[in-house]
């Protein structure tokens, strides 16, 4: 008997929703909220332009869960203040309108706060690299203060207030970001977890903050509302690191993340690379492990853009969905073109630089077609013989 594979335009079923197709947006920060964290009409015209061409869902941009400690970039939005609630329950509205599932991306940067004077993380130690110029603040990070007990409750505490809140901002579900560097990361990373509390030393240990963070969550939210992780190797300011024990550690970071129960589970590729952040050397990979392990749908991402890759992750039992995060930036219709095989624009880096607001993309995108339609007046047979 033939088992049909599935392919880009079947449905699946995420926390009891179903999504229309395997597309998702990719979180994407976009420093473009105002100066006091509160989502724009520009935004709400960006986050509907992805539910129109297609997409299933939608993850936010990383949200704020605290005034004080968890904030990453000026002008990034937050899901704290009455304001910034209201300003989400008007994008929800467009984006929930064309049948796409829309999630809010909780996000706490720990050590990597861009903006915050006082920072907190697992250790005080001195976060490695840069803060990225292209998303605003310090061109420093900060020595975080390591976090008391009281410190982690209420951390967990915030994120569950925001979870709240995107309840009432009319959001589909949240995903905790737990990848990239951010606070949850920093516990779960031996080098930036030096604690020898119950926080710190086994993989166990070193993922008890997310745990907590995702029960917390779920015990918050109505039945139905998607709660989901998402994790990763790779870090914004490590962007080469993997984890030393390699698909070992894939499979005790996968055990916890099985009794945390998430909805679902999002693995990232900051560097832009499901092979080169998701394959391992034995021909496994962590998408494929976290796929025969859990029980619920894994998000593959990582260069997605490339279908023939995309396909073969879903063929061969790799991934449930795949997000997709430059090339919806340069195609925010991306599902609807390869619906109907048409040409995507590529991606360019200056979509996103020297700024990654919309306002630098607007720019880029109009310059782009001024010059076309310039070198389009000038075509050869208006010269002069
Ligand atoms: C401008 C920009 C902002 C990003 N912001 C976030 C973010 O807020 N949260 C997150 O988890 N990942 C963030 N990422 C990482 C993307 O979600 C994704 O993992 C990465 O772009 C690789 O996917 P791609 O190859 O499809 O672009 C960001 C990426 C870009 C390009």
């Amino acid at each position: 008997m033939s088992r049909t594979l599935p392919s880009f335009f079947d449905t699946v079923t995420v926390g009891g929703r179903r999504l229309n197709n395997r597309f998702v947006v990719a979180p994407m920060t976009r420093v473009s909220a105002t100066a006091d964290g509160v989502p724009t009409d520009a935004m709400g015209a960006y986050y509907e332009a992805f539910a129109e061409g297609g997409f299933a869902a939608v993850i936010s941009e990383g949200l704020y869960t605290d005034l004080v400690a968890s904030v990453a970039n000026p002008n990034q939005p937050g899901l704290v203040t009455p304001q910034q609630v209201e300003g989400w329950r008007k994008i929800t509205g467009r984006v929930r309108r064309h049948g796409t599932v829309f999630l809010a991306q909780l996000m706490h940067a720990g050590a990597l706060s861009q903006v915050l004077e006082h920072t907190l993380a697992p250790s005080t130690l001195q976060p490695l690299g840069k803060p990225s110029a292209s998303s605003g603040g310090y061109d420093a990070f900060r020595m975080p203060a390591a976090m008391t007990p009281d410190d982690i409750q209420t951390a967990v505490d915030c994120y569950v207030q925001a979870a709240r809140n995107a309840v009432a901002a009319g959001f589909d579900g949240v995903e905790i970001h737990g990848a990239n560097g951010y606070l949850p990361d920093q516990f779960l990373t031996a080098y930036t977890n030096h604690r020898t509390d119950r926080y710190g030393g086994s993989v166990e240990n070193r993922f008890r903050f997310t745990a907590e963070v995702l029960t917390a969550v779920r015990q918050a939210v109505p039945a139905g509302f998607i709660v989901g992780l998402r994790l990763s190797e790779s870090k914004v300011n490590h962007l080469s690191y993997r984890w030393e024990e390699g698909p070992a550690m894939a499979e005790a970071v996968f055990r916890e993340v099985k009794k945390a129960a998430p909805d679902y589970l999002h693995l990232a590729a900051e560097g832009g690379s499901w092979k080169r952040e998701s394959l391992y050397a034995d021909g496994r990979s962590s998408t494929g492990i976290a796929r025969q392990m859990l029980n619920v749908p894994v998000i593959a991402n990582g260069g997605l853009h490339d279908l023939s890759l995309a396909e073969t992750l879903l063929t061969t039992g790799q991934a449930d969905l795949l997000s997709i995060g430059r090339a919806a930036i340069a195609n925010p219709d991306f599902p609807e073109k390869v619906r109907w095989g048409k040409a995507l624009v590529p991606f360019h880096p200056k979509m996103i630089k020297p700024s990654v607001s919309l306002d630098n993309t607007r720019v880029y995108f109009r310059e782009t077609a001024e010059a076309q339609s310039l070198s389009s007046c000038f075509s050869p047979s208006d010269s002069p013989s």
